[in-house]
């Protein structure tokens, strides 16, 4: 039997140069049969979120099966995948430049086929193919079950496109191809979509409506790779609090009382898969602070291999402009929620997404936003300033108007207010012991393993004979805002 080797998916969560994420998602190496090899590369390479990684996984698992063989040199490819992201105009043109170094490929090799998939994939349609010639194939997050027939037709020296939105598909029954490096960590789609309509936000038009996966898919998912070695799943949407299942078909707005008891909700679904081992640890993103409900915090406490860690996207300290971002909350809501977390587990880590700069946000707006930062105190943020996204409600609706000198100093200071609390939060762990699920090395030397704890704090330490996936307890020595350094204790 042969085996091909899945070498490269590079990755870039948000556009940000986040060091944790970089330190664990750089390249990936796994290996599965092909089952009848057909002779052809493929490069494949994801840009945004976790959940266009966690699709690069699905597109990958098609084509193996249909024969393709993996590289990490674009340069020898037949085929040419990028998964994109469309959530900022940054995102967008870090594509576009990624497109020039992609046509070299059709010098050495004119058959060679380039496809756009993902959000900017969908969000464009076909004025992709006429702004950008040497794109071949584009589609839509919905469409890759079609990828082999796009192929094909693409072959013929057609382009070829789909980018048609639906309102069920899952992949629940397609098996990932794990492109993740470390064997460790797997990211589990529990749900696509999004109905929410931020005013500033661009995914719902790029993923479409909302829909969950059948829990026992799931269940099925985070077994199997459980059995395969991983020891940590994330179960991944837009919001997944407002997850339900209720059988195939069944639609969550047309649901009888009755209909709706018998579903499974979100805390059900994650006590499920909590319970597939006390050895495979539960991690989830995102929360959305208006359906966060404290039976979630609840089954988070009771189970210890729930990690106490959320991601919960403030997006804005003042309700003015909660508001207009029609997020569905208000700062006091917000606040509330944090007392919630931090009472029912009060060593959970919590983490957030600001935006700075949003239209019309005045200069009292944005100290609204510093002073909600200090009296939550982050451990960890990712801040953007606002970009305009096309068709949005906010481009329909209010002008863009804080000035883009004022935005970016805004995100300064938030960012700086930000590596405090970061420094805050780390040298809480030092004189303390911390249990850590190794992850690989450390990027930073050959000598030093790198890990997480429950509460997602990144734990560097000296390697002995200890390997990926082993459970340890470190004794923690010394911090940096994003770091923290320590011991393994016997
Ligand atoms: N579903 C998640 C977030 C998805 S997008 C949630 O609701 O929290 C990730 C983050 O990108 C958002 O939380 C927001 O902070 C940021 N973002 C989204 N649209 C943006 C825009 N137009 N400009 C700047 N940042 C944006
Ligand atoms: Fe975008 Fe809001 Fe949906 Fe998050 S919840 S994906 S920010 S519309
Ligand atoms: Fe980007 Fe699409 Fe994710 S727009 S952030 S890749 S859902």
């Amino acid at each position: 039997m042969s085996y091909f080797k899945v070498i490269f998916v590079a990755y870039n969560f948000m556009e940000t140069n986040n060091q944790q994420l970089e330190e664990e998602l750089q390249g990936s190496a796994l290996m599965r049969p092909s089952k009848v090899p057909n002779g052809k590369k493929l490069f494949l390479e994801s840009y945004g979120c976790q959940m266009n990684f966690s699709d690069s996984e699905i597109v990958a698992s098609i084509l193996i099966d249909k024969g393709y063989s993996t590289t990490q040199n674009f340069e020898e490819a037949d085929l040419i995948l990028v998964n994109t992201c469309a959530i900022r105009d940054n995102a967008e043109n870090r594509v576009r430049q990624r497109l020039q170094d992609y046509k070299k490929i059709k010098k050495n090799n004119p058959d060679a086929l380039i496809g756009v998939l993902g959000c900017m994939a969908e969000r464009l349609k076909a004025q992709f193919l006429e702004q950008e010639k040497l794109v071949d194939i584009v589609v839509g997050p919905d469409a890759y079950r079609d990828l082999p027939n796009l192929i094909a037709t693409a072959e013929t020296g057609q382009k070829a496109i789909n980018v048609i939105l639906s309102k069920e598909e899952t992949y629940a029954d397609i098996a990932p191809l794990r492109l993740d490096k470390n064997g460790v960590s797997a990211f589990v789609s529990i749900m696509r979509g999004c109905d929410n309509m931020c005013s500033f936000c661009v995914v719902p038009f790029t993923r479409g409506r909302e829909r969950s996966r059948d829990p026992e898919s799931i269940v099925k998912e985070c077994r199997e790779a459980f059995d395969a070695g991983y020891r940590e799943v994330t179960l991944l949407g837009q919001n997944v609090d407002s997850y339900l299942w209720s059988g195939g078909g069944l639609k969550k707005e047309t649901l009888t009382a009755e209909q709706r008891a018998n579903s499974t909700n979100f805390a059900q679904l994650m006590e499920k898969v909590a319970l597939v081992s006390p050895d495979l640890r539960v991690r989830f993103s995102t929360s959305h602070p208006k359906d966060m409900t404290n039976d979630v915090l609840e089954v988070m406490a009771k189970y210890e291999n729930i990690c106490n860690n959320i991601h919960l996207p403030v997006q804005s300290g003042s309700s003015a402009v909660l508001e207009k971002m029609n997020r569905g909350y208000t700062r006091e809501w917000y606040l509330d929620r944090i007392k919630a977390i931090r009472t029912i587990m009060p060593d959970c880590g919590i983490s957030t997404d600001v935006i700075t700069g949003f239209c019309g946000e005045t200069e009292e707006q944005h100290q609204e936003t510093l002073s909600l930062m200090s009296e939550v105190v982050y451990d960890f943020a990712f801040m953007f300033s606002y970009s305009e996204r096309p068709k949005t409600l906010a481009e329909r609706k209010y002008a863009d108007d804080v000035p883009e000198e004022t935005k970016k100093r805004r995100l300064s200071e938030v960012v700086d207010l930000q590596r405090k609390h970061s420094e805050l939060q780390t040298r809480k762990w030092v004189g303390k012991v911390t249990k850590v699920l190794i992850e690989g090395v450390s990027k930073k030397s050959n000598e030093m393993l790198m890990g997480r704890n429950s509460q997602n704090a990144v734990v560097v330490f000296p390697k002995g004979d200890l390997k990926p996936g082993m459970y340890v307890n470190v004794l923690i020595d010394s911090s940096t805002s994003s770091t923290l350094i320590g011991s393994v204790l016997n």
